[in-house]
């Protein structure tokens, strides 16, 4: 992976771009996560915490971010339950025991798809499940989402768009059809459900492991 300096950068100012798309996506992937009380979460890519923030403190949460400043902002957000690690996932994980629940909201984005799903399959306990955001890739639908039944042109949406362009710069931006999420996704789980979320601008996928499974 490259350097987090342009997530670094992005820290900074992340929380000044989040709008209605993204509480919209954060209801939707808390939904989709279900029943939380009591249960083991790691969330991938934890960012400025706006998802931890939100997540119920009677669950134990390991939120992980290879960006400090990230880290920082995100501490102020989030209480006790909740433990925080500068990592890159793709490098190593939290140890020390398996979660229930994944959650990685808009972080996956090394262009190796397999690669990211195969270290949640892996960090995962037999018949957990992990959740995942993504952006669409197709940029119409990501700048103006269909807010009361018609498509509107989004600004924060448009402002967040340039992160498109962030390989460039060596960030790591890939972006995946729901084709590819399927493909990929029943190559290390054993179900696989795709939805769109955040007013069609954002992929839900979950992706759950049998219990027992061998995989
Ligand atoms: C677009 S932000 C999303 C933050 C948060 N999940 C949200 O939806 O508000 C992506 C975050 O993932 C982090 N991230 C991306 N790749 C990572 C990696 N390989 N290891 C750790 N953190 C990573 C970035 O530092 C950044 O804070």
């Amino acid at each position: 992976m490259k350097t987090n300096v342009g997530w670094d950068i992005g820290s900074l100012v992340y929380d000044l771009f989040t709008g209605k798309v993204d509480e919209q996506l954060y209801l939707e992937v808390l939904l989709a996560l279900g029943t939380l009380d009591g249960i083991k979460l790691d969330e991938f890519g934890c960012g400025t915490g706006n998802l931890t923030g939100r997540l119920p403190e009677t669950t134990k949460i390991r939120a992980v971010d290879y960006s400090p400043i990230a880290i920082a902002k995100a501490k102020q957000k989030t209480s006790k339950n909740v433990g925080f690690f500068i990592m890159d996932f793709y490098q190593e994980q939290p140890n020390g025991y398996k979660p229930d629940k994944i959650v990685a909201c808009r972080s996956l984005y090394h262009s190796d798809l397999s690669l990211s799903l195969g270290i949640l399959s892996r960090h995962l306990g037999d018949g957990g499940e992990a959740i995942i955001a993504h952006p669409t890739e197709n940029w119409r639908k990501y700048v103006t989402p269909i807010v009361n039944g018609k498509r509107e042109f989004n600004f924060v949406q448009f402002v967040k768009s340039n992160w498109r362009f962030a390989n460039r710069m060596g960030v790591p931006y890939a972006l995946f059809s729901a084709d590819e999420f399927e493909r990929v996704g029943k190559q290390h789980f054993d179900e696989v459900i795709i939805n769109s979320a955040g007013y069609d601008t954002h992929y839900l996928v979950q992706l759950r492991k049998r219990a027992f499974s061998k995989k």
